[in-house]
């Protein structure tokens, strides 16, 4: 039988941008095994983010200018998502471009997000089709130019209805924002009594975010050699596993993202209990 809140979620279930399933238990591991895959045999994660870190840095030590890096940073993402794919990852986030990101060179932005970020979501939107992943993006859209929000548009739409692995790149993106952007909704919603001030906990304050219909990610491989979190799913991330890895974006392979994940696999999730506490 519903309950109340559930009927509550209901009402108010419109204003998410994705309508889809939304999943309760966004921070349980998965239950599918890696089957012959290249990592282990324990749980995978659900939810993988990558920080596409250091591609300025990878072209400054070949002498080369910041924006090669992005080209060279560019042309890996197709086969690490396919590589996730395969191993039967549900969600793959790529944060490629942040909110703090606009204060670079104009120069280097527009690179990024009028060539390099429209050419590598069009050249391989039949690919990824055909594969059943669905492309989704989340950040500030309406910041970016007219043409990348068609291109976004167009293959957003042309994968939606496609139930394999989700690709969710983040661009112009702020986990800041994303929380206040929520917060916003909750009053619209409380104000035009879509839900009570007393439902609001946890749970329901998070189905009001932009990415309130993913599972939180359960794994964040920060590359680039640094360990920052960057702004990023602030308010999801609380229990996620942090692998920090010293490999520059251009570099990463399909082979450190298993590394990334038997790492994971090793680490016991304990969510603040006390592991075999009854
Ligand atoms: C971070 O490296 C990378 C970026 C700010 C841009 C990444 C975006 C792309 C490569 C565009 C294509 C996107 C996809 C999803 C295919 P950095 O410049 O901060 O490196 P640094 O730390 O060495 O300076």
């Amino acid at each position: 039988m519903k309950t109340i809140r559930d009927n509550l979620v209901t009402k108010f279930e419109h204003l998410l941008v994705v309508k889809r399933k939304t999943m309760d238990d966004r921070q349980s591991p998965a239950t599918r095994l890696a089957g012959d895959a290249p990592v282990g045999n324990g749980l995978l994660p659900r939810h993988v983010v990558i920080a596409m870190d250091g591609n300025g840095r990878w072209a400054q030590r070949r002498n080369q200018i910041r924006t090669a890096g992005h080209r060279a940073g560019a042309g890996v993402a197709r086969d690490i998502i396919l590589a996730a794919r395969q191993i039967g990852i549900e969600v793959l986030t790529l944060y490629a471009f942040s909110m703090e990101n606009w204060g670079r060179d104009p120069r280097e932005v527009s690179i990024i997000l009028e060539e390099l970020l429209p050419k590598a979501l069009s050249d391989h939107a039949n690919e990824f089709n055909q594969l059943g992943i669905r492309i989704e993006i989340l950040g500030e859209k309406k910041m970016l130019s007219e043409r990348t929000q068609h291109v976004i548009e167009e293959v957003m739409s042309a994968t939606r209805e496609n139930t394999g692995l989700i690709v969710n790149v983040a661009v112009s993106y702020s986990g800041r924002l994303e929380i206040l952007n929520a917060v916003r909704r909750v009053i619209g919603a409380l104000e035009q009594e879509q839900i009570a001030l007393t439902d609001l906990d946890e749970a329901l304050f998070a189905r009001f975010l932009d990415s309130g219909h993913l599972p939180f990610p359960d794994l964040y491989i920060r590359c680039g050699g640094v360990n920052r979190i960057s702004n990023f799913m602030l308010w999801q991330m609380a229990y996620t596993e942090i692998v920090p890895l010293d490999i520059l974006w251009p570099d990463f392979r399909p082979e450190h993202l298993y590394h990334a994940i038997r790492t994971y696999q090793r680490q016991p999730r304990k969510f603040g209990l006390v592991p075999d506490h009854p």
